[in-house]
C-alpha cells in the first residue's frame, strides 16, 4: 500500500468549481502515478472551512472513483492558511514510489514534494528513443510525452483531407478547426484528433513521411510546441522528440540525443512494423527513414540537431535494457 498526497484550491466556493478542481486533481494524480481507478484504495479528502458547498468525496465519486471508499472533512480554521484548499491523501494498491500532486494556488504548498523535472530524449527515427523514453519514464514514475505523436494526429488529418503537405497556408486553416490533445490513461498516452482516439492509426507508414513533412511548418510548430510546453510546465515527464532539449525545452533537466546507423535504425523500424502486422520493403523503409532524416535535420525552424549541453548515446550496438541503465547512471552523476 502507498499514500499519496495532493492539494488544490479553487476560485470561489462552489459546486462546479469543486467538481472541476477535484477531478483535475485526480486525473494528474491518476496519470503521474501510472494508476487506473481500480487501483485507488481509499481517499480521505480535507477542505478549509470557507468550503461548504459539496463534498469534494463526492465530487471524486461522480468524477468515476467508485470502487473506492472516500471521505470528506472540514480542517481547522488556521490563521494564515491557505484559503479555499481542498487536499486529498489517497491510498492505492500498488508498489510505487508516489508522485505527490500540488496544483494552483497550493503548489506552494509542498515544493519538496513535487519539483518538476523534465528530461529530452532527441534524435531521428529508429534511434530507440521512443522505446526508451517509455521504460524511463516508467521507471522513474513519471510521464512520457511523445511529441511525436501530435506531429503524426496533425498529418493524419491533412492526409484525410487530401492537403498537400507543403501547403502552409491550407494546413495552417486546417489546424485552426482541429483539436490535438494527448491524454494519459494509466501513464500510457493517447493521442486524440478531435476527440477520436488515433494512437495506432498514425503509427501507420504513410503517415510518417508526412508528419516529417508536416513538421516543418513554423506554424504548426509553434502550436505544438505550445501545448508541449504547457505540459511539462505542469509535471514531471520524458518527453521524445526532434527539438525538445533545443527548442521546445532548452532548460530541461536533463538532455540527451540517441542515435544509431541508418542500417540498424530501419531494421527496427522493419521488425517493429512487422510485429503489429504490417508487411513493408525493408530497402523502401531505409530509403524513407534516410529521406526523413534528411528532412528534419534540414528544416529551417528547429531543425533535428545534438543541443550543446545534451549526452550523445550511439546505440547500434546497444540492448534497450543498456540504453536505459545508460541515461540513469548518467543523471545521477550529473545530479551529484
Ligand atoms: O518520432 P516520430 O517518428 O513519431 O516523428 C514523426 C515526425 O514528426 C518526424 O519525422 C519529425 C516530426 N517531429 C518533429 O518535427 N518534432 C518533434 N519533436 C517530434 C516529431
Amino acid at each position: 500500500m502507498v499514500v499519496i498526497r495532493g492539494a488544490t484550491t479553487i476560485p470561489k466556493d462552489s459546486p462546479e468549481e469543486i467538481k472541476k478542481a477535484v477531478e483535475e486533481l485526480l486525473e494528474q494524480i491518476e496519470s503521474c502515478n501510472h494508476l487506473i481507478k481500480d487501483e485507488f484504495v481509499s481517499m480521505v479528502f480535507s477542505s478549509t472551512s470557507d468550503i461548504h458547498s459539496y463534498y469534494p468525496a463526492k465530487a471524486a465519486r461522480e468524477a468515476g472513483y467508485v470502487a473506492c471508499s472516500l471521505f470528506s472533512a472540514m480542517e481547522p480554521d488556521i490563521e494564515g492558511g491557505l484559503p479555499l484548499c481542498i487536499r486529498v491523501m489517497i491510498f492505492v494498491e500498488k508498489n510505487i514510489s508516489p508522485r505527490h500532486i500540488y496544483l494552483r494556488g497550493a503548489k506552494i504548498l509542498r515544493k519538496d514534494l513535487t519539483r518538476i523535472c523534465n528530461i529530452a530524449i532527441d534524435g531521428p527515427a529508429g534511434s530507440g528513443k521512443s522505446t526508451v523514453a517509455k521504460r524511463l519514464a516508467a521507471d522513474l514514475g513519471i510521464l512520457h510525452l511523445d511529441t511525436g505523436a501530435m506531429y503524426r494526429a496533425c498529418a493524419l488529418k491533412a492526409l484525410e483531407a487530401g492537403i498537400d503537405m507543403n501547403d502552409e497556408r491550407a494546413i495552417v486553416d486546417l489546424m485552426r478547426d482541429v483539436s490535438i490533445d494527448v491524454e494519459f490513461k494509466g501513464g500510457v498516452q493517447r493521442t486524440l484528433l478531435d476527440g477520436e482516439d488515433v494512437s495506432d492509426k498514425i503509427r501507420m507508414p504513410e503517415v510518417s513521411m508526412a508528419a516529417s513533412a508536416v513538421s516543418k511548418h513554423p506554424s504548426v510548430r509553434m502550436h505544438l510546441a505550445e501545448k508541449q510546453r504547457a505540459i511539462a510546465n505542469k509535471m514531471s515527464c520524458v518527453l521524445d522528440g526532434r527539438d525538445i532539449g533545443t527548442f521546445v525545452l532548452p532548460d530541461a533537466d536533463f538532455k540527451f540525443y540517441l542515435t544509431a546507423t541508418p542500417e540498424v535504425r530501419a531494421h527496427r523500424r522493419f521488425e517493429e512494423l512487422r510485429r503489429k502486422g504490417i508487411e513493408v520493403d525493408f530497402e523502401k523503409l531505409k530509403e524513407e527513414i534516410v529521406a526523413r532524416d534528411e528532412q528534419d535535420m534540414n528544416r529551417e525552424i528547429a531543425p533535428l540537431k545534438l543541443a550543446k549541453d545534451a549526452t550523445l548515446v550511439d546505440t547500434s550496438e546497444m540492448t534497450i535494457d543498456e540504453v536505459v541503465a545508460f541515461l540513469k547512471a548518467k543523471m545521477l552523476q550529473e545530479e551529484m
